[in-house]
Protein backbone atom coordinates (compact mmCIF):
# COMPACT_ATOMS: atom_id res chain seq x y z
CA UNK A 1 0.00 0.00 0.00
CA UNK A 2 1.14 3.23 -0.95
CA UNK A 3 0.42 7.22 -0.90
CA UNK A 4 0.14 8.57 -4.99
CA UNK A 5 1.25 11.89 -5.99
CA UNK A 6 0.53 14.20 -8.97
CA UNK A 7 2.89 16.74 -8.81
CA UNK A 8 2.54 19.36 -11.28
CA UNK A 9 1.76 16.79 -13.75
CA UNK A 10 1.33 18.01 -17.49
CA UNK A 11 -0.05 15.95 -20.19
CA UNK A 12 -0.47 17.57 -23.93
CA UNK A 13 -1.52 15.28 -26.70
CA UNK A 14 0.72 15.63 -29.57
CA UNK A 15 -0.91 17.96 -32.14
CA UNK A 16 -2.81 19.86 -29.61
CA UNK A 17 -2.35 23.04 -28.10
CA UNK A 18 -3.46 23.02 -25.08
CA UNK A 19 -2.93 20.26 -21.89
CA UNK A 20 -5.56 17.80 -21.35
CA UNK A 21 -4.23 17.39 -17.97
CA UNK A 22 -2.79 20.88 -16.59
CA UNK A 23 -0.32 20.86 -13.61
CA UNK A 24 -2.38 18.56 -12.00
CA UNK A 25 -1.63 18.40 -8.11
CA UNK A 26 -2.82 15.71 -5.96
CA UNK A 27 -2.10 13.88 -2.97
CA UNK A 28 -3.75 10.74 -2.09
CA UNK A 29 -3.26 9.47 1.35
CA UNK A 30 -2.17 5.39 2.15
CA UNK A 31 -5.61 3.54 1.82
CA UNK A 32 -7.46 6.83 0.70
CA UNK A 33 -10.43 6.22 -1.82
CA UNK A 34 -9.91 9.37 -3.95
CA UNK A 35 -12.62 9.73 -6.91
CA UNK A 36 -11.57 12.24 -9.72
CA UNK A 37 -14.93 13.72 -11.34
CA UNK A 38 -16.05 15.75 -14.16
CA UNK A 39 -17.94 16.21 -17.47
CA UNK A 40 -17.05 13.93 -20.29
CA UNK A 41 -13.62 15.20 -21.64
CA UNK A 42 -12.04 16.90 -18.74
CA UNK A 43 -8.92 14.80 -18.14
CA UNK A 44 -10.39 11.82 -16.16
CA UNK A 45 -8.80 8.98 -18.18
CA UNK A 46 -6.12 10.69 -19.34
CA UNK A 47 -5.01 11.53 -15.20
CA UNK A 48 -5.86 7.78 -14.39
CA UNK A 49 -3.47 6.70 -17.30
CA UNK A 50 -0.59 9.00 -16.41
CA UNK A 51 -0.75 7.18 -13.71
CA UNK A 52 -0.72 3.97 -14.66
CA UNK A 53 1.79 4.80 -17.70
CA UNK A 54 -0.01 4.05 -20.31
CA UNK A 55 0.04 8.07 -21.14
CA UNK A 56 2.91 9.81 -20.95
CA UNK A 57 3.80 12.50 -18.81
CA UNK A 58 5.06 16.32 -20.56
CA UNK A 59 5.95 17.86 -17.60
CA UNK A 60 5.63 17.63 -13.54
CA UNK A 61 5.98 13.66 -11.86
CA UNK A 62 4.26 11.04 -10.67
CA UNK A 63 5.17 9.40 -7.06
CA UNK A 64 3.79 5.99 -5.94
CA UNK A 65 4.76 5.97 -2.37
CA UNK A 66 8.59 7.37 -2.41
CA UNK A 67 9.42 6.06 -6.09
CA UNK A 68 9.39 8.41 -8.72
CA UNK A 69 7.12 6.50 -11.58
CA UNK A 70 6.92 9.23 -14.08
CA UNK A 71 8.64 7.29 -16.67
CA UNK A 72 8.23 4.06 -15.18
CA UNK A 73 6.44 1.43 -17.96
CA UNK A 74 2.96 0.02 -16.55
CA UNK A 75 4.28 -3.43 -15.34
CA UNK A 76 7.10 -1.98 -12.82
CA UNK A 77 4.36 0.43 -11.06
CA UNK A 78 2.88 -2.16 -8.69
CA UNK A 79 -0.82 -1.27 -9.71
CA UNK A 80 -4.43 -3.03 -11.15
CA UNK A 81 -6.47 -1.53 -13.23
CA UNK A 82 -10.41 -2.14 -14.13
CA UNK A 83 -11.42 -0.59 -17.41
CA UNK A 84 -15.47 0.19 -18.08
CA UNK A 85 -15.50 -2.30 -20.49
CA UNK A 86 -13.56 -5.04 -18.72
CA UNK A 87 -11.42 -6.39 -21.27
CA UNK A 88 -12.32 -9.66 -19.79
CA UNK A 89 -10.48 -12.48 -22.44
CA UNK A 90 -13.76 -13.92 -23.74
CA UNK A 91 -11.91 -17.72 -24.67
CA UNK A 92 -10.40 -17.98 -20.51
CA UNK A 93 -12.88 -19.17 -17.96
CA UNK A 94 -13.29 -16.90 -14.88
CA UNK A 95 -10.79 -18.40 -12.96
CA UNK A 96 -7.96 -18.27 -16.19
CA UNK A 97 -9.36 -14.64 -16.26
CA UNK A 98 -8.93 -14.02 -12.59
CA UNK A 99 -5.39 -15.43 -12.56
CA UNK A 100 -3.60 -14.00 -16.22
CA UNK A 101 -1.94 -11.69 -14.94
CA UNK A 102 -0.31 -13.51 -11.77
CA UNK A 103 0.68 -16.82 -14.89
CA UNK A 104 2.36 -14.04 -16.67
CA UNK A 105 4.36 -12.80 -13.81
CA UNK A 106 5.15 -16.31 -12.88
CA UNK A 107 3.65 -17.23 -9.80
CA UNK A 108 2.89 -21.21 -9.34
CA UNK A 109 -0.15 -22.88 -10.47
CA UNK A 110 -1.66 -23.65 -6.65
CA UNK A 111 -0.56 -20.06 -5.48
CA UNK A 112 -2.83 -18.71 -8.49
CA UNK A 113 -5.35 -21.43 -7.37
CA UNK A 114 -5.68 -19.99 -3.75
CA UNK A 115 -5.55 -16.55 -4.76
CA UNK A 116 -8.09 -16.97 -6.95
CA UNK A 117 -10.11 -18.82 -4.93
CA UNK A 118 -9.67 -16.16 -2.01
CA UNK A 119 -10.96 -13.43 -4.15
CA UNK A 120 -14.22 -15.42 -5.86
CA UNK A 121 -15.33 -15.65 -2.04
CA UNK A 122 -15.16 -12.08 -1.59
CA UNK A 123 -16.50 -11.44 -5.32
CA UNK A 124 -18.98 -14.37 -4.58
CA UNK A 125 -18.20 -15.51 -7.49
CA UNK A 126 -16.99 -19.05 -6.54
CA UNK A 127 -19.80 -21.24 -8.03
CA UNK A 128 -18.88 -19.30 -11.87
CA UNK A 129 -14.92 -20.10 -11.68
CA UNK A 130 -15.12 -22.47 -14.66
CA UNK A 131 -17.67 -19.97 -16.80
CA UNK A 132 -16.92 -18.19 -19.99
CA UNK A 133 -17.61 -14.30 -19.55
CA UNK A 134 -20.50 -14.63 -22.13
CA UNK A 135 -22.09 -16.96 -19.61
CA UNK A 136 -22.36 -13.88 -16.99
CA UNK A 137 -24.46 -11.07 -16.37
CA UNK A 138 -22.86 -7.85 -16.87
CA UNK A 139 -22.66 -7.50 -12.69
CA UNK A 140 -20.86 -11.00 -12.69
CA UNK A 141 -18.24 -9.48 -15.37
CA UNK A 142 -17.23 -6.19 -13.52
CA UNK A 143 -16.85 -8.62 -10.50
CA UNK A 144 -14.23 -10.98 -12.56
CA UNK A 145 -12.95 -7.78 -13.76
CA UNK A 146 -12.27 -6.15 -9.83
CA UNK A 147 -11.33 -10.02 -8.90
CA UNK A 148 -8.64 -9.73 -11.76
CA UNK A 149 -7.33 -6.93 -9.92
CA UNK A 150 -7.64 -7.99 -6.25
CA UNK A 151 -5.39 -10.88 -7.04
CA UNK A 152 -2.79 -9.13 -8.08
CA UNK A 153 -2.45 -6.97 -4.70
CA UNK A 154 -1.04 -4.11 -6.01
CA UNK A 155 -0.28 -0.67 -4.14
CA UNK A 156 -2.74 0.86 -5.94
CA UNK A 157 -6.07 0.38 -7.62
CA UNK A 158 -7.25 2.31 -10.73
CA UNK A 159 -10.63 1.78 -11.74
CA UNK A 160 -11.85 3.93 -15.25
CA UNK A 161 -15.88 4.27 -14.52
CA UNK A 162 -15.49 0.78 -14.09
CA UNK A 163 -19.86 0.34 -13.14
CA UNK A 164 -21.12 2.67 -17.00
CA UNK A 165 -22.16 -0.58 -18.40
CA UNK A 166 -24.40 -1.88 -15.43
CA UNK A 167 -28.20 -0.94 -15.05
CA UNK A 168 -29.19 2.05 -12.55
CA UNK A 169 -30.04 -0.48 -10.10
CA UNK A 170 -26.95 -2.50 -10.08
CA UNK A 171 -25.01 0.36 -10.48
CA UNK A 172 -26.21 1.26 -7.16
CA UNK A 173 -25.37 -1.94 -5.37
CA UNK A 174 -22.29 -2.26 -6.79
CA UNK A 175 -20.83 0.96 -5.84
CA UNK A 176 -21.67 0.24 -2.37
CA UNK A 177 -20.03 -3.07 -2.69
CA UNK A 178 -17.30 -1.54 -4.21
CA UNK A 179 -16.71 1.03 -1.51
CA UNK A 180 -17.04 -1.45 0.88
CA UNK A 181 -14.64 -3.98 -0.72
CA UNK A 182 -12.26 -1.24 -0.83
CA UNK A 183 -12.59 -0.24 2.81
CA UNK A 184 -11.99 -3.50 3.81
CA UNK A 185 -8.96 -4.21 1.41
CA UNK A 186 -7.57 -1.01 2.40
CA UNK A 187 -5.49 -0.26 -0.95
CA UNK A 188 -5.40 2.87 -2.45
CA UNK A 189 -7.29 3.31 -5.13
CA UNK A 190 -8.06 5.98 -7.88
CA UNK A 191 -11.48 5.61 -9.06
CA UNK A 192 -12.87 7.94 -12.11
CA UNK A 193 -16.16 8.94 -13.20
CA UNK A 194 -18.43 11.53 -14.55
CA UNK A 195 -21.61 10.58 -12.23
CA UNK A 196 -21.32 13.50 -9.44
CA UNK A 197 -23.66 10.97 -6.69
CA UNK A 198 -20.96 8.18 -7.70
CA UNK A 199 -18.41 10.36 -6.51
CA UNK A 200 -20.30 11.86 -3.41
CA UNK A 201 -20.90 8.32 -2.28
CA UNK A 202 -17.68 6.39 -3.24
CA UNK A 203 -14.83 8.78 -2.25
CA UNK A 204 -13.04 9.67 1.34
CA UNK A 205 -12.27 12.40 -1.38
CA UNK A 206 -13.61 14.12 -4.32
CA UNK A 207 -11.60 15.72 -7.05
CA UNK A 208 -13.46 17.35 -9.32
CA UNK A 209 -11.78 18.76 -13.07
CA UNK A 210 -12.82 20.79 -15.82
CA UNK A 211 -10.71 21.45 -19.08
CA UNK A 212 -7.91 19.45 -17.56
CA UNK A 213 -7.39 21.93 -14.54
CA UNK A 214 -8.28 21.00 -11.06
CA UNK A 215 -10.82 23.09 -9.60
CA UNK A 216 -11.59 21.38 -5.95
CA UNK A 217 -10.02 18.35 -3.91
CA UNK A 218 -12.37 18.04 -0.88
CA UNK A 219 -14.63 15.75 1.16
CA UNK A 220 -17.78 15.12 0.20
CA UNK A 221 -19.26 16.70 2.62
CA UNK A 222 -17.36 19.93 1.93
CA UNK A 223 -17.54 19.63 -1.81
CA UNK A 224 -20.95 20.01 -1.10
CA UNK A 225 -20.95 22.76 1.49
CA UNK A 226 -18.31 24.86 0.41
CA UNK A 227 -18.44 24.69 -3.61
CA UNK A 228 -15.12 26.22 -4.11
CA UNK A 229 -16.45 28.30 -7.49
CA UNK A 230 -19.81 28.24 -9.87
CA UNK A 231 -18.57 25.69 -11.38
CA UNK A 232 -18.41 23.36 -8.61
CA UNK A 233 -21.36 24.82 -7.23
CA UNK A 234 -23.42 23.79 -10.56
CA UNK A 235 -21.98 20.27 -10.91
CA UNK A 236 -22.22 18.39 -7.23
CA UNK A 237 -25.68 18.04 -6.35
CA UNK A 238 -28.87 17.28 -8.03
CA UNK A 239 -31.07 18.90 -8.50
CA UNK A 240 -28.40 21.59 -9.35
CA UNK A 241 -28.33 24.48 -6.92
CA UNK A 242 -29.83 27.39 -8.00
CA UNK A 243 -27.50 30.10 -8.50
CA UNK A 244 -28.67 34.00 -9.93
CA UNK A 245 -26.87 37.14 -10.24
CA UNK A 246 -28.12 39.78 -7.97
CA UNK A 247 -27.45 43.30 -7.23
CA UNK A 248 -25.58 43.97 -4.10
CA UNK A 249 -27.90 45.96 -1.21
CA UNK A 250 -27.29 47.28 2.13
CA UNK A 251 -26.84 44.69 4.00
CA UNK A 252 -26.74 41.88 1.74
CA UNK A 253 -28.03 40.76 -2.04
CA UNK A 254 -31.68 41.67 -2.89
CA UNK A 255 -33.40 38.21 -3.78
CA UNK A 256 -36.80 38.97 -4.83
CA UNK A 257 -38.79 41.18 -1.95
CA UNK A 258 -36.26 39.94 0.47
CA UNK A 259 -32.86 41.09 1.45
CA UNK A 260 -30.84 37.96 2.09
CA UNK A 261 -27.84 39.08 4.48
CA UNK A 262 -24.78 37.55 3.42
CA UNK A 263 -21.61 38.05 4.78
CA UNK A 264 -20.35 41.62 5.10
CA UNK A 265 -15.94 40.24 3.67
CA UNK A 266 -18.34 38.60 1.02
CA UNK A 267 -19.81 41.41 -0.63
CA UNK A 268 -17.00 43.76 0.59
CA UNK A 269 -14.66 41.57 -1.58
CA UNK A 270 -16.71 41.68 -4.75
CA UNK A 271 -17.12 45.29 -4.30
CA UNK A 272 -12.99 45.49 -3.93
CA UNK A 273 -13.21 43.79 -7.11
CA UNK A 274 -15.43 46.52 -8.74
CA UNK A 275 -18.68 44.40 -8.74
CA UNK A 276 -21.67 45.81 -8.56
CA UNK A 277 -23.62 42.14 -8.74
CA UNK A 278 -22.57 38.62 -7.11
CA UNK A 279 -23.86 35.07 -7.77
CA UNK A 280 -26.00 33.77 -4.99
CA UNK A 281 -26.41 29.98 -4.80
CA UNK A 282 -29.37 28.27 -2.90
CA UNK A 283 -29.91 24.57 -3.22
CA UNK A 284 -33.28 22.98 -3.64
CA UNK A 285 -33.43 22.02 0.18
CA UNK A 286 -32.46 24.94 1.71
CA UNK A 287 -35.62 27.50 0.68
CA UNK A 288 -37.99 28.04 3.04
CA UNK A 289 -41.53 28.50 1.78
CA UNK A 290 -43.26 31.92 3.46
CA UNK A 291 -46.36 31.05 4.99
CA UNK A 292 -49.71 32.72 4.23
CA UNK A 293 -49.84 35.17 6.86
CA UNK A 294 -46.34 36.73 5.37
CA UNK A 295 -44.66 35.38 8.98
CA UNK A 296 -40.90 33.15 7.83
CA UNK A 297 -37.92 33.67 9.48
CA UNK A 298 -35.44 36.16 9.96
CA UNK A 299 -34.79 37.91 7.06
CA UNK A 300 -35.72 41.31 6.54
CA UNK A 301 -38.35 42.17 3.97
CA UNK A 302 -37.15 44.96 1.21
CA UNK A 303 -40.90 46.61 1.07
CA UNK A 304 -42.94 46.36 4.32
CA UNK A 305 -45.96 46.31 1.98
CA UNK A 306 -44.56 43.52 0.24
CA UNK A 307 -44.77 39.81 0.85
CA UNK A 308 -41.59 38.41 1.74
CA UNK A 309 -39.59 36.17 -0.18
CA UNK A 310 -39.13 35.65 -3.86
CA UNK A 311 -42.53 34.61 -5.87
CA UNK A 312 -42.12 31.52 -7.88
CA UNK A 313 -44.70 30.15 -10.49
CA UNK A 314 -44.92 26.70 -10.46
CA UNK A 315 -44.96 25.23 -13.51
CA UNK A 316 -43.73 21.47 -12.73
CA UNK A 317 -43.89 19.31 -9.47
CA UNK A 318 -41.38 16.23 -9.33
CA UNK A 319 -42.43 13.48 -6.96
CA UNK A 320 -40.47 10.96 -5.90
CA UNK A 321 -41.76 9.45 -3.19
CA UNK A 322 -39.50 10.73 -0.34
CA UNK A 323 -38.93 14.30 -1.77
CA UNK A 324 -41.12 16.52 -4.15
CA UNK A 325 -39.10 19.22 -6.31
CA UNK A 326 -41.42 22.26 -7.92
CA UNK A 327 -39.30 23.16 -11.03
CA UNK A 328 -40.66 26.80 -11.70
CA UNK A 329 -39.77 30.31 -12.50
CA UNK A 330 -38.96 34.02 -10.83
CA UNK A 331 -37.94 37.10 -11.61
CA UNK A 332 -35.17 38.87 -10.56
CA UNK A 333 -34.43 42.31 -12.06
CA UNK A 334 -37.01 41.50 -14.75
CA UNK A 335 -35.25 38.53 -15.97
CA UNK A 336 -37.27 35.19 -15.62
CA UNK A 337 -34.87 32.19 -14.54
CA UNK A 338 -35.82 28.64 -13.61
CA UNK A 339 -35.70 27.58 -10.35
CA UNK A 340 -36.03 23.95 -8.45
CA UNK A 341 -37.14 24.07 -4.63
CA UNK A 342 -38.09 21.05 -2.79
CA UNK A 343 -40.98 21.18 -0.76
CA UNK A 344 -43.03 18.62 1.70
CA UNK A 345 -43.73 15.89 -0.29
CA UNK A 346 -47.04 15.74 1.78
CA UNK A 347 -48.17 18.93 1.01
CA UNK A 348 -47.24 20.10 -2.98
CA UNK A 349 -48.54 23.32 -4.55
CA UNK A 350 -50.77 23.08 -7.49
CA UNK A 351 -49.12 23.78 -11.07
CA UNK A 352 -49.97 27.05 -11.88
CA UNK A 353 -49.96 28.82 -8.39
CA UNK A 354 -47.11 30.72 -6.80
CA UNK A 355 -45.14 29.93 -4.34
CA UNK A 356 -43.45 32.72 -2.08
CA UNK A 357 -39.74 31.03 -0.82
CA UNK A 358 -36.91 32.71 0.62
CA UNK A 359 -33.38 30.96 0.75
CA UNK A 360 -32.87 29.72 4.45
CA UNK A 361 -30.42 32.03 6.89
CA UNK A 362 -27.14 31.15 6.46
CA UNK A 363 -27.56 28.87 3.41
CA UNK A 364 -26.55 30.73 0.85
CA UNK A 365 -23.69 30.71 -1.08
CA UNK A 366 -22.41 33.68 -2.85
CA UNK A 367 -19.82 33.75 -5.92
CA UNK A 368 -17.65 36.60 -7.77
CA UNK A 369 -19.87 37.44 -10.91
CA UNK A 370 -16.74 37.39 -13.13
CA UNK A 371 -14.40 34.85 -11.83
CA UNK A 372 -16.94 32.38 -10.39
CA UNK A 373 -14.79 31.96 -7.02
CA UNK A 374 -16.76 31.60 -3.86
CA UNK A 375 -16.92 34.83 -1.83
CA UNK A 376 -18.66 33.62 1.38
CA UNK A 377 -16.49 31.57 4.21
N1 LIG B 1 -5.21 9.72 -27.46
C1 LIG B 1 -5.61 11.00 -27.53
N2 LIG B 1 -5.11 11.85 -28.44
C2 LIG B 1 -5.49 13.14 -28.47
N3 LIG B 1 -6.36 13.70 -27.61
C3 LIG B 1 -6.89 12.91 -26.67
C4 LIG B 1 -6.55 11.52 -26.57
N4 LIG B 1 -7.23 10.99 -25.52
C5 LIG B 1 -7.97 12.00 -25.01
N5 LIG B 1 -7.77 13.14 -25.68
C6 LIG B 1 -8.36 14.46 -25.38
O1 LIG B 1 -7.96 14.84 -24.08
C7 LIG B 1 -9.03 15.42 -23.35
C8 LIG B 1 -9.28 14.62 -22.09
O2 LIG B 1 -9.74 13.33 -22.44
P1 LIG B 1 -10.07 12.22 -21.37
O3 LIG B 1 -8.97 12.16 -20.39
O4 LIG B 1 -10.39 10.97 -22.12
O5 LIG B 1 -11.38 12.81 -20.69
P2 LIG B 1 -12.46 12.11 -19.74
O6 LIG B 1 -11.96 10.77 -19.36
O7 LIG B 1 -12.59 13.06 -18.60
O8 LIG B 1 -13.72 12.06 -20.53
C9 LIG B 1 -10.20 15.46 -24.32
O9 LIG B 1 -10.24 16.73 -24.90
C10 LIG B 1 -9.88 14.40 -25.32
O10 LIG B 1 -10.45 14.69 -26.58
MG1 LIG C 1 -12.80 8.84 -19.69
Amino acid sequence: MATVTYDKATRVYPGSETPAVDQLDIQIEDGEFLVLVGPSGCGKSTSLRMLAGLEDVNGGSIHIGDRDVTHLPPKDRDIAMVFQNYALYPHMTVAQNMGFALKIAGVNKTDIRTKVEEAAKILDLTEYLDRKPKALSGGQRQRVAMGRAIVREPQVFLMDEPLSNLDAKLRVQTRTQIAGLQRRLGVTTVYVTHDQVEAMTMGDRVAVLKDGLLQQIDSPRNMYDKPANLFVAGFIGSPAMNLVEVPITDGGVKFGNSVVPVERAALTEAQNKGDSKVVVGCRPEHFAVVREDGSSNALAKADENATAGLAVTVNVVEETGADAYVYGTAEFGGEVKDLVIRVDSRDVPEKGSKLNVEPKPGETHVFAAGSGERLSD
